[in-house]
């Protein structure tokens, strides 16, 4: 299977564009409920996504992933920052301002089995957005029963419940009701995870044949670097709420920078046996820290095998490599001198600054490791 939508993401304006988003969450204690402390669960995210793309989403458990994805479709408000679409400001939306706004950003959840009420039969489940939206009643049925032949089921479902389906069949309930109102943005968070490995793919088929017919833009949400490689365009890799990488899909996978995603790369199943002896496992020590109160500096060092002094002091700025490609680290990796030499640090928005548009700053300093020989 090729990649979902198009393959450069480069070129107009965005569909989607997330300024130093932060999303905490606070933590209260006692009888009066004091804040006492706050989940850092996105700290200061910065990305665009281009009408057309799919933007992959990786990082381990607890990362921000899907409170990110929660922010960007506003199921969630951001702490700071702004969440762009389509060139308007949306970050700070009401719920009836965000009302039709709804219609446009859809997201798919993991669990096909906890996203759909049991009680509830097919056609109210994928009819429920139309009805709230004030679809006329005769023209719902008409509706729900096209969607479930779009999603690759029969409109005789449309009388059944969701116990009556496999996991596969229900992740395409939720497909369906997340495309009921035709949605631009379609923010899937693991739509597959929960799904037998055999119709994994039969679900990315689906999502990409989809993303074809109705010109949809994806973000894609996944554990691991596997699952999302043949279905972006670029890759965003978050560690404890950070963005530490994004690049366009091949070349991350060719030439990761972070030690980070170098680390999420090497426990990718490689199906060439022969290549699967040269590549080093690495494995990473520890679980991740809380991001309660993340380490200082840059949030991997505790578990970096590159870990220097500065990493714990200082916080490497995310740095663009030309190509596209973004990534965090003081020590960077399969970088040459020259593309260091070149290296800027990205934009990062500020209230004003995004007003009179960003600017390039003072090159990034550090020690980059050389290029292995193998390429
Ligand atoms: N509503 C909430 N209240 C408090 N903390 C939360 C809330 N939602 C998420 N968190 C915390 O925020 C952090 C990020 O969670 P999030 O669910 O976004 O991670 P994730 O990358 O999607 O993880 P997973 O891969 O397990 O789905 C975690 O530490 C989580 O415990
Ligand atoms: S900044 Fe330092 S600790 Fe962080 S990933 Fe790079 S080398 Fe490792
Ligand atoms: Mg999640």
């Amino acid at each position: 299977m090729g990649s979902f939508g198009m393959n450069q993401s480069n070129g107009g304006d965005p569909l989607l564009d997330v300024r130093n988003v932060k999303t905490y969450f606070p933590i209260r204690k006692g009888l009066l409920q004091r804040e006492v402390a706050q989940v850092h669960a996105v700290d200061d995210v910065t990305l665009s996504v281009q009408e057309g793309e799919t933007l992959g989403l990786v990082g381990e458990s607890g990362c921000g992933k899907s409170t990110l994805g929660r922010t960007i479709v506003r199921l969630l408000e951001p702490t700071e920052g702004n969440v762009i679409f389509e060139g308007r400001d949306i970050s700070k939306l009401g719920t009836r301002a965000l009302r039709p706004l709804r219609r446009q950003m859809q997201m798919v959840f993991q669990d096909p089995y906890a996203s759909l009420n049991p009680r509830k039969r097919v056609g109210s489940i994928i009819g429920t957005p139309l009805k709230i939206h004030g679809v006329d009643k005769s023209e719902q049925r008409q509706r729900v029963q096209e969607l479930l032949e779009t999603v690759g089921l029969s409109p005789e479902h449309y009388n059944r419940f969701p116990h009556e389906f496999s996991g596969g069949q229900r992740q395409r309930i939720g497909v369906a009701r997340a495309l009921a109102l035709h949605p631009k943005l379609i923010v899937a968070d693991e739509p597959v995870s929960a799904l037998d490995v055999s119709i994994q793919s039969q679900m990315l088929n689906l999502l990409d044949d989809l993303q074809k017919e109705l010109s949809l833009t994806y973000i894609f949400i996944a554990h691991d670097l596997g699952v999302v490689r043949h279905v972006s365009n670029r890759i965003a890799v978050m560690y404890l709420g950070k963005l530490v990488e994004l690049s366009p899909a091949e070349e991350l996978y060719q030439r990761p920078i972070m030690p980070y995603t170098e680390a999420l790369l090497s426990a990718v199943p490689i199906p060439d046996p022969d290549l699967s002896h040269e590549r080093e496992r690495i494995v990473l020590q520890g679980d991740v820290p809380s991001p309660i109160n993340p380490p200082s500096g840059c949030r991997f060092h505790p578990r970096c095998r590159y870990m220097t002094d500065i990493c714990r002091e200082v916080e490497p700025p995310l740095t663009s490599y030309g190509n596209g490609h973004l990534a965090a680290c003081h020590h960077p990796l399969n970088v040459d001198k020259e593309t260091l030499a070149r290296a800027t640090v990205s934009e990062r928005y500020t209230p004003a600054e995004a007003d009179e548009g960003a600017k390039p700053k003072t090159p990034a300093k550090g020690e980059a490791h050389p290029i292995p020989e193998s390429g």
